[in-house]
């Protein structure tokens, strides 16, 4: 049985005071209810049993990313999966990982929606001998070594590339920031990269969540509160896509009286762009649901990984066709 195997192993290891990171290989007869389920369940002997706790559904890219993630963890290939959605709650995920320490899952991924609060849950895991895999967004925790394996995107270096475009192509902007989720890494880490190269140009701020209905709302209020803005950086298109019918609404035309730049690249993203409403685009990749698969293999199996896998990412500009656009998988 696996788990009999991986606590044997936790003990041996623990006996021998070694650092506690990795689970060590083998199948299970238990199971979880399989993707969308709840707790508990009989499963087919032999897959891996996840746990894995989505932070919500607020954008195209989470949405992109749950169908990557959802077509790779498949009883096919090999996987029990036990997908919870936590609708934007730091509370709704903690509860899902307690779930999971309780269905004694073989491994724990989740896609962090803030960055700190973790602390209690993830002692309650580590102490369980449960490996955790960190998806898309990292945590700041005073837990030693809380995770196995990091994948998702160097969202300071997405920043960094959005601020490098507006000092070459926009120098003089002033500039509105629309904040993705306060506290979290894709606002945190972006905010920095971007504003270590513009940030002086940075006239205000405010929080869209990340989702296109509250990126319109900031909007409509900055419009008034900042009203000598040219240029939006936007922390995803969700959020600037609401941002273009807040322009639009005020009577502006959104890519040239207030240009926008956006991250993320999603479909409706680079549409915008093809249709000269947003300026700029950088990516931010949600398709690596393969790479995740062959990650918790190979925790689950007792293999060495490395602790941070970087997806690829690009940027687009104006130049981007419709025929590429057309051909974007989400
Ligand atoms: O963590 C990745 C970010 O989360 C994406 O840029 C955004 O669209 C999503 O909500």
């Amino acid at each position: 049985m696996f788990h009999a195997s991986r606590r044997s192993f936790l003990s041996a290891v623990a006996a021998t005071g070694v650092a506690l990171t990795l689970a060590a290989c083998g199948g299970s007869a238990e199971g979880g209810t399989g993707s969308g389920g709840d707790a508990g369940g009989s499963g087919d002997g032999g897959a891996i049993r996840v746990g894995y706790s989505q932070l919500g559904a607020e954008s195209g890219w989470r949405t992109a990313n749950t169908e990557s993630v959802k077509a790779n963890l498949t009883a096919e290939n090999g996987f029990d999966l036990t997908f919870v959605d936590a609708q934007q709650k730091q509370e709704n995920q903690i509860k899902a990982l307690r779930d999971f320490v309780a269905q004694d899952v073989d491994v724990i991924a989740f896609s962090p929606v803030v960055e700190t609060g973790w602390d209690d849950v993830l002692q309650e895991i580590k102490d369980a001998g449960i490996p955790v895999v960190l998806v898309d967004r990292t945590v700041d925790t005073t837990v030693e070594d809380p995770y196995v394996t990091h994948i998702g995107s160097d969202f300071k270096a997405e920043g960094t590339k959005a601020g490098e475009w507006v000092k070459a192509n926009a120098a003089d902007a002033k500039i509105f920031e629309l904040q993705g989720t306060l506290g979290s890494g894709a606002q945190v880490d972006r905010e920095e990269g971007f504003d270590a190269v513009v940030g002086s140009q940075v006239v205000g701020k405010a929080s869209g969540n990340f989702t296109r209905a509250e990126g319109r709302t900031a909007t409509e209020a900055a419009l008034q509160a900042y009203p000598e803005t040219t240029l939006i950086f936007t922390h995803n298109d969700d959020m600037g896509l609401g941002a273009v019918e807040a322009i639009e609404a005020a009577g502006k035309t959104p890519g040239t009286d207030i240009q926008i730049v956006s991250v993320d690249a999603v479909r409706d993203g680079l549409q915008a762009l093809v249709d000269k409403k947003f300026n700029y685009v950088v990516e931010c990749n949600p398709a690596f649901g393969d790479q995740l698969a062959e990650l918790i293999k190979k925790v689950a199996a007792g293999e060495d990984v490395p602790k941070e896998t970087v997806v690829e990412e690009t940027a687009f500009d104006q130049t981007i066709t419709q025929a590429e656009v057309d051909a974007r998988p989400y």
